[in-house]
């Protein structure tokens, strides 16, 4: 962990935040880490009103008041930089960063994405999951780099694909994974156990040349 201080997160959500839930929950729990903020991109969305409940810091910073993606991102990299986090943590943020926005937090910005990575980049991964015919689902926790959703993997939840899934069973069954795994991650950065070095993700000084399955971890990892 890191010496003198708490380790501190900024949590940047676009709606529900159900992933900022799972983290605010297992703070101080599993969790050595303070939020010092919540940021969204959009106004009145849940995940606000869950830092709210939690008395965490929130702030919106609402993209359609910018007119390039570059003066939003650059406005938003001083915001989160004003509470001086350890770590930036996309939950469910639902923008696509700049390069400069990117290499600013690089080595300390972490994804959530809904599929088995490298499978289905983007949007409406359980709906191509189904559409796929795949007998697997699931969620890869990344970090971030300027190739979307390509950045290191670390770990993993697959879920099975069940006769008569539709999308919204489907994202729930996968969401439930996401609330075990990306806490899982944040406890490794918190613990000064994960980093990336060179393009790849290394836990315990050893490089992950494929990403770890959360119902294969083993005792010791977690
Ligand atoms: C989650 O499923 C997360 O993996 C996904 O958005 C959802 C947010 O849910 N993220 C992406 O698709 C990013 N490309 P939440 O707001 O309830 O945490």
């Amino acid at each position: 962990m890191k010496a003198g201080g708490n380790y501190r997160l900024v949590v940047l959500i676009s709606g529900s935040g159900s992933n900022l839930q799972a983290i605010i929950d297992q703070t101080g729990v599993a969790l050595p880490i303070e939020i010092a903020a919540v940021i969204s991109n959009r106004p009145g969305v849940r995940g606000l009103e869950r830092a709210q409940q939690a008395g965490i810091e929130s702030r919106v910073l609402d993209h359609k008041a910018f007119a390039e993606r570059e003066s939003y991102d650059l406005a938003l990299a001083d915001l989160i930089d004003g509470y001086r986090p350890d770590l930036v943590v996309l939950a469910g943020f639902m923008r696509i960063l700049t390069p400069a926005f990117i290499q600013r937090f690089a080595g300390r910005l972490l994804n959530i994405h809904p599929s088995l990575l490298p499978k289905f980049r983007g949007l409406h991964t359980h709906q191509r999951a189904i559409d796929a015919g795949e007998l697997e689902h699931g969620a890869s926790v990344h970090f971030v780099t300027e190739e979307l959703d390509g950045g290191p993997l670390i770990l993993q939840a697959r879920v099975p694909l069940l006769p008569g899934d539709d999308a919204e069973r489907l994202a729930a069954r996968v969401l439930t994974q996401e609330h075990l795994i990306y806490p899982q991650v944040i406890a490794w950065m918190a613990a000064g156990r994960l980093c990336m070095k060179q393009g790849a993700a290394f836990l315990d000084d050893k490089m992950l040349s494929r990403p770890l399955m959360f119902d294969q971890l083993e005792s010791a990892q977690r």
